[in-house]
């Protein structure tokens, strides 16, 4: 596993999202109200939808094509789908809003 850095918290919006490609994998960074920061798997499990660009309620994102609901922080699809994403740890650094994501 390795730690990356991926950029700043300034570069994402509260309540916004921003992604990034690392090596296959395209992650989608989700800034929460609350100030932190998930990551999941870009690529929704249904039927690939971007993840990216569905709209967050708590610490749920709705699929854009069919609504489907993944946790942000487990990476499970809520009831009555079924399914999952990858999910990766990501950490702030306080003093410069430095965003690192193990991967
Ligand atoms: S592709 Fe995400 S709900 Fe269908």
């Amino acid at each position: 596993m390795s730690k990356l850095l991926i950029g700043k918290l300034s570069d994402i919006d509260i309540r916004g999202s921003r992604t990034v490609r690392v090596k296959e994998t395209e992650i989608a960074l989700f800034r929460l109200e609350d100030g932190s920061v998930l990551a999941i798997e870009n690529r929704c499990p249904h039927k690939g939808g971007l993840l990216s660009e569905g709209m967050v309620c708590g610490t749920v994102v709705h699929c854009p094509l069919h609504d489907w609901k993944v946790d942000l922080q487990s990476g499970l699809v809520k009831d009555p789908d079924d399914g999952c994403v990858m999910t990766f740890d990501t950490e702030i650094d306080p003093e410069d809003g430095a965003i690192y994501v193990t991967i």
